[in-house]
């Protein structure tokens, strides 16, 4: 019954087409680049030139962000003269919205134009190798709540935006992926820039120990609370991805410590490194090749 209302609650495709159009009504900006920013990482946002800014509560069908450290503004802007919009404040499912839900500004970035998404978070890493501060280049995911039945495609499929079995198994764009070690290494991270596996869970809360070293025992390098159901639905309607996650703390998998893992220190490590993950994210976005495919 659950399952019945929450079908017949999801957005409708005249939907997603108001709220593009609404938006597009309001702005003269045509960003091709789609930016979301991660816990603590709102500061990204502030660098767009000639911003134009939206309070969720203010777009039509938009949901609303309920997390400290993250704002709730849509702002489009140009990022070293290039068209981007950027979300200062994403959704998750932990503050009890469904996934379709979560991501569905996705999709109306699709339909403003929009052919890049660049999706950021603060994660902890289970890598034994990777430090605080550590700006991880996602290779490729682990859906774990898919696991169980949780993926923002569910329900009846929407032709317009893609089809009913997306492929995953190139998820995060070869190119931006290698563009983004190099400018990297260029600008003299190289000691902080990784590649690897970004898990997501349901949280809210943080993995216990066991569940950390489970994770790492099946190639997990760094585990978060979202940007998988965002990438799952970028793919499915075209979006070339690049999803980059800022270690913010290393997951606790010893028994004979007292660390926790706490939000307060997610974001006061997003504070101290959020520059360079905003250096990176501003070169690339200039040297990104954009193929003018209109949707
Ligand atoms: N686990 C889950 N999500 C997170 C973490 C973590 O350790 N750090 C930042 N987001």
């Amino acid at each position: 019954m659950a399952h019945c209302e929450e079908d017949s609650s999801r957005y409708t495709y005249e939907e997603y087409k108001q709220t593009a159009d609404w938006l597009l009504s309001k702005t003269e900006h045509r960003p091709s680049v789609a930016i979301v920013c991660g816990s603590g990482l709102g500061a990204l946002g502030e660098l767009l030139k000639d911003q134009v800014a939206f309070n969720y509560i203010d777009i039509p069908n938009f949901p609303h962000s309920t997390v400290p450290g993250h704002a709730g503004r849509l702002i489009f802007g140009n990022l070293n003269g290039k068209p981007c919009v950027c979300m200062q404040g994403r959704f998750h499912s932990y503050e009890g919205y469904p996934l379709w839900k979560v991501t569905f500004p996705i999709r109306v970035f699709r339909l403003i134009g929009v052919e890049t998404l660049i999706v950021t978070n603060a994660a902890g890493g289970l890598n034994q190798d990777y430090k605080v501060g550590d700006l991880m280049v996602i290779l490729d995911h682990i859906n774990f709540p898919g696991f169980a039945g949780q993926n923002p495609l569910i329900g009846p499929n929407e032709e317009r935006f893609g089809p009913r079995f997306p492929p995953m198994s190139d998820a995060y764009d070869k190119d931006l992926r290698k563009l983004a070690l190099a400018i990297g290494e260029e600008l003299g991270f190289s000691e902080k820039m990784r590649e690897g596996v970004y898990c997501s869970l349901g949280g809210p809360n943080f993995e216990t120990i066991a569940e950390c070293k489970f994770l790492s025992a099946l190639g997990v390098d760094a585990v978060g609370m979202s940007t998988v159901p965002e990438v799952i639905v970028a793919r499915h309607c075209g979006l070339r991805v690049l999803g980059m996650s800022l270690i913010t703390n290393k997951a606790v998998m010893d028994y004979n410590t007292e660390a926790t893992a706490n939000h307060e220190e997610v974001l006061q490590a997003g504070k101290d490194s959020a520059k360079y993950l905003e250096k990176l994210v501003t070169l690339l976005i200039q040297r990104i090749e954009l193929n003018n495919n209109v949707f």
